[in-house]
């Protein structure tokens, strides 16, 4: 490895010389930005962050935080520049612990990192050492399950860097890497909705679009939201559905993805882990969508009917929790432990009927999934982790890293206690033991 670390060091000082000019002109965009932004944005304050948190003083900044699912059913992992204070503030081996304590979470999934750019600034620009142990330190376990990386508002500065990490990067993982320079190119790729995205980033969005005003192909229009179709499955609510189909509470796509599943599904290592073709996955939202059926088998793909079932879950317009259950989650961290289950059959039981109905549904299903787990792997802790996000989240914004731990608790003993917390309550057309 010493030789790689020589060849960069070498490489940089290279760049520098060889392209003083693109760095000068970095460092004037940022003395630009920085004049326009005498006011430094107030640290963001994360409410459900507790000061016991092994990571409080790198947390607190926001500067990575978690979207649910993108369109192929990756997680999430949102990195915001403008939200590091300057470097004096912030202890930068500390952060990479940090993103790598997160990233554990996840290592095992396929995930998704979008990198806003903007806001990186000599003054809370890390060093070049960072940058090369950083990229060292995510071996071979990140780096795999890493699917996508989106660089959004990309500099010269960046370009550069890209250059010295070239030769050290592999093809495969420089074929993850898309350029965006605008916010809006996002949008074809995950629920810009659901991000974090941080004002100033928005802000400089819109300046840029201003700049290039002309030059830019003209911004394509969101086409204002369709009325769905009567068919339509994904994205309308579960009472919408149940109208359209003859009363029946489960929705057809969970009720096919899950005997699907039972069927062909249980024992695959790592079921819900990975994410599919994003081509296949629209493709089988417009058939459904369309009112017509589908046939799983002809996608030879088990994932496929995997990330459906989440993609749904995820498209409700409000969680199958629901909004208003979200605090009640939060707190279950807080409840002492012999008191978690009662607690969360309570929390359940004041769901609304059919939300009740359809998620003793689904985690009946899981906890079958779950049983397997000397197959699948996927014991009730790692499909908590994989549905927690796409279950519930919070009616503004995205959760923040710190919810995800309550979150995923309340889904993992859900799934464990199944039989527990679901048994006050016997759902119509259900099949008694
Ligand atoms: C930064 O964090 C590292 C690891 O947690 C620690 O060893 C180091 O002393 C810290 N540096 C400062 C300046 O606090």
């Amino acid at each position: 490895m010493y030789w790689m670390q020589n060849f960069l060091s070498v490489h940089w000082q290279l760049s520098i010389l060889l392209a003083p000019s693109e760095l000068q002109k970095d460092e004037a965009e940022d003395m630009q930005s920085e004049q326009e932004e005498t006011i430094m944005p107030p640290p963001l304050e994360d409410p459900e962050l507790n000061i016991n948190h092994p990571y409080y003083d790198v947390a607190r900044h926001g500067i990575i935080q978690l979207a649910g699912d993108d369109n192929s059913g990756r997680k999430v992992i949102t990195f915001s520049c403008c939200r590091m204070p300057p470097s004096h503030q912030l202890n930068h081996t500390r952060l990479l612990e940090y993103l790598k304590y997160t990233l554990d979470q996840y290592v095992e999934n396929d995930y998704t990192i979008v990198y806003f750019h903007y806001g990186l600034k000599s003054l809370n620009k890390p060093s070049l050492k960072w940058l090369q142990t950083a990229y060292k330190e995510f071996d071979r376990k990140y780096k795999k399950n890493l699917k996508a990386l989106y660089v959004v508002h990309p500099t010269n500065f960046i370009k550069i860097l890209w250059n010295i990490f070239k030769p050290l990067i592999s093809h495969k993982f420089g074929k993850k890497i898309t350029y965006l320079n605008y916010l809006s190119d996002l949008r074809e790729h995950l629920k810009y909705d659901q991000l974090n995205i941080p004002q100033e980033v928005i802000r400089h969005d819109e300046n840029l679009r201003q700049k290039h005003k002309g030059k830019l192909p003209p911004v394509v229009k969101i086409p204002p939201p369709r009325p769905p179709l009567p068919t339509q499955q994904f994205g309308v609510s579960l009472k919408y559905i149940k109208d359209k189909n003859k009363g029946e509470l489960i929705p057809p796509v969970m009720k096919e993805t899950v005997s699907y599943l039972k069927r062909k599904g249980l024992q695959v290592e790592g079921l819900f882990r990975r994410s599919a073709s994003i081509q296949t996955i629209k493709d089988v939202q417009k058939l459904y969508n369309q009112g017509k059926s589908v046939n799983f088998d002809d996608y030879h793909d088990i994932h496929v009917p995997a990330v459906i079932l989440k993609t749904f879950l995820r498209e409700l317009p409000q969680p199958l929790l629901t909004f208003e259950c979200y605090d009640h989650v939060l707190g279950i961290t807080s409840v002492e432990s012999s008191l978690r289950v009662t607690r969360c059959k309570q929390i359940i039981q004041g769901l609304p009927e059919h939300n009740y109905i359809v998620l003793k549904y689904l985690i009946c299903f899981l906890h079958m999934v779950s049983q397997e787990s000397i197959y699948n792997r996927m014991t009730a802790s790692s499909l908590a982790c994989v549905f927690g996000l796409n279950l519930i989240w919070p009616s503004k914004g995205t959760a923040s890293l710190s919810a995800l731990v309550p979150l995923n608790l309340f889904t993992e003993l859900l799934i464990d206690f199944y039989t527990n917390i679901f048994n006050s309550r016997t759902v119509p057309g259900e099949i008694l033991p």
